[in-house]
């Protein structure tokens, strides 16, 4: 079978797309002229992006309000025509460990009754399922150990055990052919643009953007802390490039891949921050630790094998640098 996008014009479903990723993604897909509309909801109506003045002025984007925890709204949604769905609401890492009830009700509550409905759509073609899951579904590792797809998950949150928890229930819905999942672990993603997020990891865009606006910002974990992240750019080009990918390259095996992204130290960060913003940019972030804070992202590795994701045709990252003139030119 060849990619959907060669056959029938895709029709695709974002939830959570007022967000970070969803507004970035939505933007790049509206440009793909094989796109015949795209559904964009979260629980305030999100921005529509613009078409590029290449862009096939054909393709429709709707946009809608409604919270996926009620089933009624799920139904609304799932039963449109669609094609693709990506599923990206949800309660970041931070605010999924301060709130349980809430991490669990969104998280998984509300992505179950999402994928009830797909899965029960009727005789249609399964439909293509493109979730992101996260780094934080893997524990703490040695400084050496470098982390594959089958490297075993053992979440030190509950966000990570949420995720690890849908990518069973995915793989084992595509097993049955009820759906295609494409289940893709991300990095942290930078940089990312307006208010803090609800991550844990939400510093590793702070502590770029704050002081490229003339802000100060608060370091709450040591500088020689390594990472694992992502430019945007990168993240939504192979968002994008997920929903072509043929299905014959999932067939029989997991659905999970980890993503491209980069191995960083905090203090790699600042020096990217000093070499695009200058000192006075460097001198604005403070160190304040934050324990909550430095025990959950200091339980993620940071050091990641990406054969799968190059064998799949997805792209690797680009330096830090780079990422943060990226930021400049996208977002201020
Ligand atoms: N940004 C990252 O670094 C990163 C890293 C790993 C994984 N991810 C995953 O990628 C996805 C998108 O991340 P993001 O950074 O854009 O997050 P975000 O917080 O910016 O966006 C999530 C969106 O989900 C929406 N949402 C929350 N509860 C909802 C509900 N009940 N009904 C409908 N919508 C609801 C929120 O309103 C928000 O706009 C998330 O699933 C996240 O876990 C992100």
């Amino acid at each position: 079978m060849g990619s959907i996008g060669e056959s029938i014009p895709k029709r695709i479903l974002i939830t959570g797309a007022a967000g970070f990723i969803g507004q970035a993604l939505a933007a790049a897909l509206i440009q793909d002229p094989y796109i015949e509309k795209l559904i964009l909801t979260d629980v305030t109506k999100p921005s529509t992006p613009k078409h590029s003045l290449q862009a096939d002025p054909a393709v429709i984007c709707e946009s809608e309000a409604g919270d996926l925890t009620d089933k009624a709204t799920c139904e609304g949604l799932c039963s449109r025509e669609l094609t693709h769905v990506y599923l990206l609401h949800g309660i970041m890492s931070g605010a999924a460990e301060a709130n349980l009830e809430l991490g669990l009700r969104v998280n998984l509550d509300s992505m179950r009754l999402v994928l009830d409905e797909l899965r029960k759509r009727p005789s249609r073609k399964p439909i293509r399922v493109i979730f992101p899951s996260s780094l934080a579904v893997y524990g703490p590792t040695s400084d050496s150990e470098l982390i594959t797809e089958s490297t075993i998950p053992l979440p030190q949150s509950s966000y990570g055990a949420q995720k690890a928890m849908m990518e069973t229930l995915l793989n084992d819905y595509s097993r049955r052919g009820l759906m295609d999942a494409r289940i893709v672990r991300l990095p942290t993603i930078i940089v990312r643009p307006g208010a803090p997020s609800g991550a844990a990891s939400s510093f590793c865009s702070a502590i770029l953007r704050e002081p490229l606006n003339g802000a100060k910002a608060v370091l709450p974990v040591p500088k020689a802390l390594k990472l694992w992240v992502c430019s945007a750019r990168t993240v939504v080009k192979n968002l994008v490039a997920l929903a072509d990918i043929d299905e014959n390259k999932f067939a029989g095996r997991s659905r999970v891949v980890n993503l491209p992204g980069i191995t960083v130290s905090v203090q790699d960060m600042l020096s990217a921050l000093f070499e695009v913003g200058g000192e006075g940019a460097y001198h604005l972030v403070e160190s304040v630790r934050d324990e909550k804070v430095e025990t959950i992202v200091g339980s993620w590795p940071a050091r990641f094998e990406i054969s799968r994701s190059k064998e799949l045709g997805l792209s690797e990252d680009v330096s830090l640098v780079q990422t943060v003139r990226d930021y400049i030119t996208d977002y201020k």
